[in-house]
Formats: C-alpha cells, structure tokens, sequence
C-alpha cells in the first residue's frame, strides 16, 4: 500500500500500530510529532507519511510491510490455534497496524521454514493463485522406510486426501535417503504434506519448508525466529519461476 495522499495524522499513526488516535493526542500536546520539521499542531491535520516524525523518527514502513520469515518449529501461524504465535518474533506494534500484517498461507505448529507475511492484498494473491506457479517445496523425515511407489502415486494426481472432494494436484517427490525426501507442491491445503504421506501409510516426522518458488530459504541465511523486510516486486521477482520452468 502505497501512502501518497495526505491523511489526518492521528488516523495515520493509530494504522501503524503507534498508539490509539487518543495517544496522539497526548504526544501532539506533548510536542513528540513533527510534520515537515516544524511541530504537528493537531491530531486532525492531514500529512503525508513521509513528512512526519515520532520523536525525530522517520515512520515504520508507512507504505506497506512485507516480510521473509523463518519460521520455527513450535509457534502457531493462526490466533485460532492454541500456541505462542509467529507473531511474538516481531515488533509489538506490527500487531496494531492496518490493514494487518498476514502469513501467505500458514505452517503447522511443528513445522518450520519459508514463511512471508505481507498487509499487502494483492501481494498476497499474486504469491497464492495458481495461475502464477509459485511452488512450494519441502524438506521430509519419515518415521518408515520409503517403498519406492511415493514418487509415480504423488505424480499421478490421483491420490484422494480424507475429507477432500478433489484429488490432490501431481506433485514431484525426490527420495534422498531411506527415510528422507523433498516434496513440491503446486496448491496449498491444510497439513498437505503430512496428510499425503499418511495416505499411503507413512508418517512425516520432521517438515521444513525449504523454498517458496525459486526462493530457497537457505540463500536468505535467517536464522529460525528472524525474518527481514523485502519490497513486494522484489519478493516476487525471487519467487518467480523462469518461463522454461512453467512450460
Ligand atoms: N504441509 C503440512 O503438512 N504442513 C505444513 O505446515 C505445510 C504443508
């Protein structure tokens, strides 16, 4: 989102997690904002993000967040899920902006990995819909031994999910080891991953999202619970796939 037009400077700061419009208030009394270097006069004034300060601060990220995470094992993506959230990794105020700061998809409580977080709509679509083939590839542990049939029954695009009305889409599996295997998907649904080993009789021990597309989350060198800011173009220039891939 992009902030060019002037804005009422208590709405502006209360949509970027600062404070309620009752702070600002407070802080504009106080003499901590300046708008164009000279000091805010009222919560009611319209300004353009770019020219206020909080305390001779520069705003955070007035035109929008976007986020690479790496998430840890143990934290829980969705407010609905009992855990600590993803979200205590990042600055309390992110927790007050609006539009809010997303997940693109979500991963299990157990599982870790490639993870981004945008208030960005549209980015958010982009990185989701089918049609721009943005993949996602995971790193898997079984408990049992591979058979030697997961790769051709994955591929096939038949294999039946409990609950599901539709198969699941081909997906391309590398057996790595007896117990060890990358899996790429081309959808998302809720704890694919574990849910496709189950229907065949396997269970997923350890599941870590290694890439997103073309990003691999090894080339971003975040440590598990760090994440860094990234301009949405930038982000999908990295996951995008090369045209000889798609065809
Ligand atoms: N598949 C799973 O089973 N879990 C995830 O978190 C992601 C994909």
């Amino acid at each position: 989102m992009s902030r060019r037009k002037p804005e009422r400077l208590d709405r502006l700061l209360a949509n970027l997690g600062y404070g309620s419009r009752k702070d600002v208030g407070h802080w504009v009394k106080e003499g901590l904002i300046t708008v164009d270097g000279r000091l805010a006069k009222s919560v009611s004034q319209k300004v353009l993000a770019e020219t206020v300060r909080v305390e001779g601060e520069p705003l955070d990220h007035p035109d929008g967040l976007t986020l690479i995470y790496h998430k840890p094992t143990g934290s829980v993506c969705s407010h609905k899920e009992m855990g600590v959230l993803i979200y205590a990794d990042f600055p309390e105020q992110w927790s007050d902006r609006k539009p809010p700061l997303s997940s693109v998809g979500r991963l299990d409580k157990e599982t870790s990995g490639l993870l981004v977080l945008t208030d960005d709509g549209h980015l958010n679509h982009h990185l989701t819909s089918p049609k721009h083939h943005i993949s996602k590839t995971y790193a898997v542990r079984l408990d049992s031994p591979l058979s030697g049939n997961e790769q051709e029954i994955f591929a096939g695009g038949s294999l039946m999910l409990e609950g599901d009305e539709k198969p699941c889409l081909p997906a391309e599996m590398r057996a790595l080891g007896e117990r060890k295997a990358t899996l790429v998907l081309h959808e998302g649904r809720y704890h694919q991953v574990r849910r496709m080993f189950a229907a065949i009789g396997n269970r997923v021990t350890t599941l870590t999202r290694t890439h997103i597309g073309a990003l691999s989350l090894d080339e971003t060198n975040l440590a598990p619970g760090t994440y860094q800011t990234i301009e949405p173009e930038a982000l999908i220039k990295r996951v995008s796939p090369r045209e000889e891939d798609i065809h």
